[in-house]
């Protein structure tokens, strides 16, 4: 049968009478799906069906909140059997003081745990927190760097004509939207990341008034970009000798470079640090984890941080069965993860190389991203918006799905490996690379 995505298009047209760009984001929308998005009907270990029926081998896995995969059997039955006893309560469980006690044991930075929802609302918790903290008001974050949508962090971090930049010792704080509170982004400090004399600057120009830097430990939101060999150590150096909160923002690293994180990877401590995505396995399950005497500063409500979902039961329930799967036999997941990582981006750079496409992968374990350019390595956010054909990798993302391969089609997100994924999905995707690359002017 030849691929047709007749119903998705159908789909589209009566989303659009009811919702803008016929879904609940931007980044489902044209913007990344071109004519139409492909709307998906359920999904399976390694693999999505849209409602046409075409099946993918899907690496992006719901911007990586899936690290089990599709409708992992343990995560069904644990939901399964926690439903079946009510769906929230809002008031103290025992499974979210399991929970809580298996992340201070996995996360060695983790004294004290807060739940949340979603990685926005837990980071803009940790910087409340920072602020409440310390009373200071300002805060560094790092140019392509994103920790969600609230005001404070909608600045320089999407990607943006090179020439709109300005000089990197004094980057231009881009605000990412319209309608930001107009005082929303004076304490926002945007500096260049891997750069640790940037830092060092940024610091002696707002003496005695920075609370915290946050920052990704691995870039994640524009391709992937590992962080420099001890930058991150200089940046926990740096902020403790000055008398400021590191908040290391696990969201996309965390259950997924190691069981501690990429902290634990990387080998530093930070004073609070954020998971999401990855910890819920699919529900909208977030932390805020961190130094005891910090997050002390919660009690009563003295930093405020409310929610009628926060600690959401039936997330907890399928986030314990996560990690357990996670844990077992060692940490055997992890090694499968990093290997299929490693074998993909591996096999990719050999199609590269072979068919003389200009072209890099870039990687950390599991989190990888193909960027069409002319450079060997692409190490910020200036050599990404100034050197890496955004639109090329768009319309080669795009081209994947006739060959049955679902990759985000955003040249500023990356490819995560599961646990579901297997060497066979890994040959089969690059046989559909192989194809798909005909398909696109090169
Ligand atoms: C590093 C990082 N922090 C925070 C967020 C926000 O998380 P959420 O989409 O769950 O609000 C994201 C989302 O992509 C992220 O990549």
């Amino acid at each position: 049968m030849p691929y047709s995505t007749d119903k998705s298009r159908e789909l589209y047209q009566r989303a659009l009478a009811v919702m803008i760009e016929g879904g609940s984001s931007p980044s489902r929308g044209p913007a990344n799906y071109g004519e139409y998005p492909l709307f998906i009907e359920r999904g399976e270990g390694s693999s999505i069906i849209d409602v046409d029926g075409n099946r993918y081998i899907d690496w992006m896995m719901a911007y990586g909140a899936l690290p089990l995969g599709h409708a992992h059997p343990r995560i069904v039955e644990a939901v399964n059997e926690a439903v079946t006893a009510g769906t929230l309560f809002a008031a103290a469980t025992e499974i979210e003081v399991e929970v809580a006690e298996m992340l201070q044991q996995m996360v060695p930075s983790a004294e004290r745990v807060r739940f949340a929802n979603t990685g926005t609302e837990a980071a803009m918790a940790a910087i409340r927190l920072a602020r409440g903290y310390t009373g200071k008001p300002k805060f560094i974050k790092f140019e392509g760097h994103y920790h969600g949508w609230y005001d404070d962090f909608l600045a320089s971090a999407h990607p943006h004509y090179f020439v709109s930049l300005g000089h990197r010792n004094d980057p231009i704080k881009i605000p990412e939207s319209s309608g930001l509170n107009r005082y929303a982004l004076d304490d926002t400090i945007v500096v260049p990341w891997n750069d640790l004399r940037a830092i060092k600057r940024a610091i002696d120009t707002y003496r005695g008034q920075i609370a915290a830097v946050i920052t990704e430990g691995i870039m994640a939101n524009i391709g992937v970009i590992p962080p420099e060999s001890d930058y991150l150590q200089g940046l926990r150096s740096l902020t403790q000798d000055n008398n400021i909160l590191l908040i290391l923002d696990e969201t996309v690293t965390g259950c997924r470079i190691a069981p501690g994180g990429c902290q634990k990877y990387y080998g530093i401590k930070p004073d609070i640090s954020i998971f999401g995505k990855a910890l819920g396995a699919g529900f909208p399950v977030a932390a805020f984890v961190g130094r005891a005497d910090i997050m002390e500063a919660l009690a009563w409500g003295g930093v405020l941080h409310y929610g009628t979902q926060n600690a959401s039961r039936i997330g907890l329930y399928a986030v314990r069965a996560n990690l357990q799967e996670f844990l077992r036999d060692n940490g055997a997941a992890f090694s499968h993860i990093w290997d299929i990582g490693e074998k993909l981006c591996a096999g990719l750079k050999e199609i590269f190389e072979e068919k003389g496409v200009k072209a890099i992968v870039q990687s950390v374990g599991p989190m990888l991203q193909i960027m069409f350019t002319e450079k060997d390595a692409i190490r910020d956010y200036r050599d990404f918006c100034a050197c890496v054909d955004r639109r090329k990798y768009q319309q080669f993302a795009l081209a994947l799905f006739k060959y049955g391969v679902y990759m985000t089609p955003s040249a500023a997100l990356h490819s995560v490996a599961t646990l579901a994924h297997t060497h066979d999905d890994v040959a089969y995707t690059l046989n559909a690379v192989r194809q798909a690359l005909n398909d696109v002017e090169l």
